[in-house]
Formats: structure tokens, C-alpha cells, sequence
């Protein structure tokens, strides 16, 4: 029996607070959409109510981080099953700006006693991405652009400085993409969509020219 080739892609931006993982996720949707593929941009913390406490929480020191990470998970979970699954199997190409690279990079990098391991089980149930790209700046370059006055708790240099550190390390590990956004923006987001058409082309997506 020939196999099809699955019509789908999961693919997630991560990185650093500042990088610019927001503004690339919408630019790279709109950019696979004109090129006539369905596709579903999403976020973490999600929409659901998990998602919505956490939103809070970004704002409130005194949440500790292993309860940061368990509710990050839960959203996780959540999103993925209900949303993302979802979309997938009704053939869309899901993009998520952000997803389990954040919660190892952020909530490993602010306490000793949360491992790598501890949260890659806590994710276990989580759908893995087919593409991660990390995009990567200094954080003195990407905090010294935002309004000092409405930082969230973890954009902070030296905490964004581990941060990165673990996004880095993990990236060279598992083999992701790392795009340097210290650029005009329509140059790194053509680095971006080079990265996505190589891995369409690997899964037999075809597109329009
Ligand atoms: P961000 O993506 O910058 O959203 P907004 O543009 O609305 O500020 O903020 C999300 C923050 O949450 C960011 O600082 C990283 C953090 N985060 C974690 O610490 N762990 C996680 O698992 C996720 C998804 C995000």
C-alpha cells in the first residue's frame, strides 16, 4: 500500500522576550496563506482559561515557577489537544508563536530545582512540533526597544541571558533553526520562510509560486 505523505505542518517560533516571535508568526502565516495553504496561527499562554490565569501571573512575582511550569504544561496540553490537534487533522498548518521550548528556557532558567527533564515529562502529553525555529537576540538590545515601564517579571537582562542560554544549547542539541533577529525585519522573516519552504518541500507540501 503507498503511503500519503500527512498535508500538515506543526511548526512553532520561540525564542527570547523581544526576539520577535510574535511579529514573525503573523507574517510568516500571511505569507503561507498567500501562498494557498490553510493556515492557523495561534499562541501561548492560549485563549482557554489556563491561559488566561497565566496572563496574570506573568505580572505577579510572587507565583513560584514550578507553578508557572505545571500551568504552562496544563495550558499545553490543553491548546494542543483541542486546538491544535484539531486543526491539523483538519489540514491546516498550524504555526504557534511559542510553545514547550518556552517553558524549558524560561521556568529552568529561574530555579535550581527545576530540571529539563522534569518539564519535558510534565509536556509528555503535548503533540511535538515538526519544525522549531528559535529566533535570537541580545536581550540588552531587544529590553533597551520596550517601554521599561510595562516589562513583564522575566524580562529582566541577566534572567533573559540564562534564558537564552538554554534556548542556544537546546537548539544545537535537537537541530532547530536559530535566526538571528538583529535585522531588518523582511530579511529575517525571508530567513524564516527558507527554513519553512526547505521542511515543505521535505513533507511533499506542494505551494503556489
Ligand atoms: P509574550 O509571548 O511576550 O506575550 P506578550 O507579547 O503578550 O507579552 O509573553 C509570554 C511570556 O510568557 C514570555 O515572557 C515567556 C513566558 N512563557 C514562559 O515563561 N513559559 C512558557 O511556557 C510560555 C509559553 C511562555
Amino acid at each position: 500500500m503507498i503511503k500519503t505523505m500527512q498535508q500538515t505542518l506543526f511548526i512553532v517560533l520561540d525564542g527570547i522576550d523581544g526576539a520577535g516571535t510574535t511579529t514573525h508568526s503573523k507574517l510568516l502565516a500571511g505569507f503561507l496563506s498567500l501562498k494557498g495553504l490553510k493556515t492557523y496561527l495561534t499562541r501561548e499562554p492560549s485563549s482557554s482559561e489556563i491561559g488566561k490565569l497565566l496572563r496574570i501571573y506573568l505580572k505577579d512575582e510572587r507565583i513560584p515557577a514550578s507553578t508557572d511550569a505545571l500551568l504552562f504544561a496544563a495550558d499545553r496540553v490543553l491548546h494542543y489537544k483541542n486546538e491544535i490537534k484539531k486543526k491539523l487533522e483538519e489540514g491546516y498548518i498550524v504555526i504557534s508563536d511559542r510553545y514547550i521550548e518556552s517553558s524549558i528556557a524560561y521556568q529552568s532558567s529561574q530555579s535550581d530545582e527545576i530540571t529539563i527533564e522534569w518539564i519535558e515529562n510534565l509536556n509528555l502529553f503535548a503533540g511535538e512540533p515538526d519544525l522549531t525555529i528559535i529566533l535570537d537576540i541580545d536581550p540588552k538590545i531587544s529590553l533597551s526597544r520596550k517601554n521599561q515601564e510595562f516589562l513583564e517579571k522575566f524580562e529582566d537582562t541577566s534572567l533573559l541571558d540564562k534564558v537564552r542560554q538554554v534556548y542556544l544549547t537546546r537548539a544545537e542539541k535537537l537541530g532547530y533553526s536559530i535566526i538571528n533577529t538583529n535585522n531588518i525585519i523582511e530579511l529575517v522573516q525571508t530567513e524564516i520562510q527558507e527554513v519553512v519552504l526547505n521542511k515543505l518541500k521535505e513533507k511533499g507540501i506542494g505551494i503556489k509560486k
